[in-house]
């Protein structure tokens, strides 16, 4: 029996699930370059496609309309993250090792409009403004991330949305060339589907079985 467009869609939505894929810096695993070619288009295709998503205003920052950025980095890359963070941050918390255990990392990050300095600075009208802007630019963005996620589910890949920790820290930013105007939205670790073997540690996400549906009300009047 042949599914229809939405059967398809809403068992991917269903099916995306956290995979937290933990591994030591010194056992990680080499991607043969065929996998990582094919694997790396698969991702500049996702993300290109995730950039479909709704967004409400222009944020027009190097005259490009979208509110969100991404920063893709490859295999070749994850180790030395996972070796900055360890010893010139001093991180003590599970980056490292995701980082150390993903095939692929994917920051993505939103452009507020209201920055550090400007809190006592604007006057009041013009900040509340700005900042109702930036609701609506980081509800865009976070629609941004979950078409990704979906699209890298569909292709079989695990993916882990992290808040990223020590990886949004100014030091880190500058360490990846991420403009100081940017803030980190998702930190997603991707796992290639010939990455998926035994003998690295997995985690899921801590609230995946709390679901329920009944935040959902119909409106009676
Ligand atoms: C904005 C955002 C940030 C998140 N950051 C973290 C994080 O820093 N650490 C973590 O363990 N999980 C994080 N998660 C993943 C959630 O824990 C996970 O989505 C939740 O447990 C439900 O599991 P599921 O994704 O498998 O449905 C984050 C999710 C979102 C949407």
């Amino acid at each position: 029996m042949s599914l229809s467009e939405a059967e398809i869609l809403s068992n991917i939505i269903r099916q995306r699930k956290t995979e937290k894929v933990l591994c030591e810096a010194s056992s990680i695993q080499e991607i043969p370059s065929d996998l990582q070619q094919k694997n790396q288009q698969i991702i500049l295709d996702a993300i290109e496609t995730a950039g479909w998503a709704p967004f409400h205003y222009p944020r027009q920052i190097d005259e490009i309309a979208e509110p969100w950025r991404a920063h893709l980095i490859w295999s070749d890359n994850c180790p030395k993250i996972a070796q900055y963070l360890t010893s010139e941050i001093g991180c003590t918390t599970k980056e490292p090792n995701l980082t150390a255990g993903c095939s692929a990392l994917a920051l993505i990050t939103w452009l507020p409009e209201v920055q550090r300095d400007d809190l006592g600075n604007l006057p009041r009208a013009t900040l509340s403004a700005k900042l109702a802007r930036d609701e609506e630019h980081l509800a865009a963005a976070s629609a941004m991330v979950q078409n990704f996620l979906l699209i890298l589910t569909a292709h079989g890949m695990g993916t882990y949305w992290s808040s990223g920790g020590k990886l949004g820290k100014d030091d880190m930013f500058q360490y990846l060339n991420i403009p100081r105007h940017e803030r980190l939205l998702a930190a997603v670790f991707i796992e290639y589907p010939e990455m998926m073997t035994d003998g690295k540690d997995r985690k899921p996400g801590k609230h995946r079985d709390k679901r329920s549906n009944r935040w959902i009300r119909e409106v009676n009047l």
